[in-house]
């Protein structure tokens, strides 16, 4: 167990890897190092680790000599951790070779070898499915086998199963189970090199969904910036590729926005040194071997770039909008994240709650994203009223735009392209249950304003990530459009009466029953008190808003902004509510109130005896320390540290999600806020 995670965003992760020649942090691309002709230090662009062939170096009897006497680090002259691969690739180019698994394995362990692998067969894609059966099961006998065999080199074991999913997600669970360090995606480069990016998606979901978390995965063969920040979304760690070389050979330049060929230009496509010193014409000119050298190097700086783009899109919370950025270079890349809507739930399970940067939309892909998924999920958890009031959209924060300065509620505004307030004219109504009367049952009723891309908002969580940190064009799309009528049509449902201005009706063409009413006699206040409460069940869960602020409270604002603050009991701390995204943070009371209200294991961390102390100390909780824990946890949630007879002993917010949690055993699960009960 030699992985943990630092920071996660959708289903990618920036982890640490560690191996017998040091750390390596993900996602990581490893360049392809060959044996016997590497000319470029690859360090000096950024590699930590890198992978070579264990199977060239073993058929040539120099190169093994040498690997034998001075190891794979010495033959290749890297210091840091080294990958090696087994033969597979020649095994599916020529179709046979000379060298069992067996012997293979031994031979990585025996040059020193960071990482090993075994001898799977790369079953390509879209072939029989007798065949990917049958290989399939050589592909699981051999890790097995590896497993014996190993002594104590770390070991790839890799996924096959064609572009059979079940297949994939069969091999994976099998493997998964078995005490690999890596798990590699494979045969997944005749996918890449015919764009087949949905297909990509497809097999990489069913085995990423049926790995272990706690382990990195490798996309086997992926080597082109293009698809870096997708392929990490997607929960992929490793990379490598000889791309950066063979690329150079045909005088292509590659980029995250594409490739490149050099007869075609005229400037050079990026700010690296190669990009600064060079024009076109220079490299055109200049003897083959050198441009190659050169070109490589471009492409070597290009592709580290963007890994570090990603991990730091990954520490924001933006990965999914850098993903959607680098989709659209491509049509089929575009594909694939329209195809991504099948696994949104997926996405969901892992994408941390809370994140640093606003959610913007960048085109109707983004409708498909978790944060939207999960907000109109957790719409459920709000009470149940009678009477629905939807209201266009205004400058955000909603709430405090819709009250003008004497605290009424102007019902009638909207949104302009140049983001001004104009006055907007009818309402229509819809009364589904007849038997309820008509008149305004001003308690009961839920306002909420309309809005791409969250579609419903009521407006006593206006406040909270993503509902106010989130930015799209005032000009509607189509699908948006289709999209929130179609949240509407659903979310309507459940009210016996619904009250929507002739704007919304128009815009998102609803015409589902609405007859004009004249509404103008109504008058709604949202006090703090439903604002916390509604807060509170948005984000644990129906009813905690009335048990976490029950009797006697104090609501403290801050005096800049006049937003709310502080939740007090008498003295004591209920909560606080944070200001960068408006999302409730525990103190020790509300802490022991959610525990009271919420029953086991709802929102709980168990941790094991040994652990408790430290717990009570307010030391973080260690994901080895757990014992079991609520699955519906996501990351970056507020969470009660219990032990086995659901004492409280602390809480504090979640680092991973709950799969996570219990899966992992080094690393941080919960950072405490406090314990000490
Ligand atoms: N390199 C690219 N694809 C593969 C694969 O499927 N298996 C192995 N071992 N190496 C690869
Ligand atoms: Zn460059």
């Amino acid at each position: 167990m030699n992985f943990q995670i630092k920071y996660k965003d959708a289903m990618g992760r920036i982890g640490i890897l560690k191996t017998p020649h040091g750390n390596v942090k993900t996602p990581a691309f490893m360049p392809v190092i060959h044996p016997g002709k590497q000319t470029i230090n690859v360090k000096k662009y950024g590699a930590e680790i890198v992978i070579t062939n264990a199977y060239i170096i073993y058929k040539n009897l120099d190169l093994k000599n040498k690997a034998l006497k001075i190891g794979v680090h010495g033959l290749i002259d890297f210091n840091g951790p080294v990958v090696t691969d087994s033969g597979s690739f020649q095994l599916s180019e020529y179709g046979d070779i000379d060298v069992s698994n067996r012997e293979i394995i031994e031979f990585q362990e025996k040059i020193g070898a960071d990482i090993g692998t075994s001898l799977d067969i790369p079953t390509p894609p879209f072939v029989s499915r007798r065949r990917a059966e049958k290989e399939l099961d050589t592909t699981i006998k051999r890790a097995k086998e590896a497993l014996e065999v190993r002594d104590n080199i770390m070991l790839n074991s890799v996924v096959q199963g064609s572009t059979y999913s079940d297949l994939r997600a069969k091999c994976a669970t099998i493997l998964g189970e078995m005490d690999f360090q890596v798990f590699p995606m494979g045969a997944v480069v005749p996918l890449l090199e015919s764009y087949k990016f949905s297909d990509l998606l497809d097999v990489t979901m069913a085995s990423v969904t049926h790995l272990p978390d706690s382990r990195p995965r490798h996309l086997m063969g992926a080597g082109h910036p293009m698809i870096f920040a997708f392929a990490v979304a997607i929960g992929c760690d490793f990379f490598d590729s000889a791309s950066y070389i063979l690329y150079a050979e045909n005088d292509r330049l590659m980029t995250p926005t594409g490739t490149y060929k050099l007869e075609n230009l005229s400037e050079m496509p990026c700010s690296c040194k190669i990009c600064n010193d060079y024009t076109p014409n220079d490299l055109k000119i200049m003897e083959k071997d050198e441009r190659v050298q050169l070109i490589a190097q471009h492409n070597l700086h290009i592709s580290f770039a963007e890994i570090r783009k990603i991990k730091q899109a990954i520490i924001q919370g933006s990965l999914l909008e850098l993903m959607e950025q680098r989709c659209r270079v491509h049509p089929q890349l575009l594909d694939a994240v329209r195809n991504l809507k099948k696994y949104t739930e997926n996405l969901e399970r892992y994408d941390p709650v809370f994140k640093k940067s606003a959610f913007f939309y960048s085109g109707p892909e983004s409708l498909n994203r978790p944060e939207i998924f999960r907000h109109l999920k957790r719409l459920d958890r709000l009470p149940a009223q009678k009477t629905l009031f939807l209201i266009p959209s205004v400058e955000k924060p909603y709430l405090k735009n819709l009250v003008d300065k004497s605290g009424i509620f102007q019902r009638s505004q909207k949104r302009t392209r140049k983001g001004e307030v104009e006055k907007s004219g009818k309402f229509y109504q819809k009364i589904h249950n007849k038997n309820v009367d008509n008149s305004d049952h001003s308690d009961l009723i839920q306002l909420a304003v309309v809005d791409v891309p969250f579609g419903i908002i009521p407006l006593e969580i206006d406040e909270i990530y993503p509902l106010a940190q989130n930015e799209a064009p005032i000009i509607i799309d189509e699908d948006s459009k289709k999209f929130v009528k179609e949240v509407l049509e659903n979310y309507t449902k459940k009210f016996h009466r619904v009250i929507v201005s002739e704007d919304i009706l128009k815009t998102f063409n609803l015409n589902f029953g609405f007859e004009y009413g004249d509404l103008n006699a109504l008058n709604i206040n949202i006090g703090d008190r439903q604002k916390i409460e509604y807060i509170a069940d948005y984000q644990f869960g129906h009813g905690v808003g009335k048990a976490l602020f029950k009797g006697d409270i104090n609501i403290i604002k801050s005096k800049k902004t006049s937003r709310i603050r502080h939740i007090y009991h008498c003295e004591k701390l209920i909560a606080t509510i944070r200001a960068r995204d408006g999302a409730i943070v525990l103190a020790m009371e509300g802490a022991i109130r959610l525990h009271k209200y919420l029953k086991y294991p709802k929102n709980r961390v168990v941790v094991s005896k040994e652990a408790e102390p430290f717990a009570r100390e307010g030391k973080s909780i260690f994901a080895k320390f757990v014992i079991n824990c609520d699955m519906s946890i996501r990351a970056n949630e507020e969470v009660l540290i219990v032990n086995e007879n659901d004492d409280l002993l602390a809480f504090g917010k979640s680092i991973l999600n709950g799969n996570e949690i219990m899966d992992f055993l080094v690393g941080q699960a919960v950072k405490t806020r406090k314990g000490g009960k």
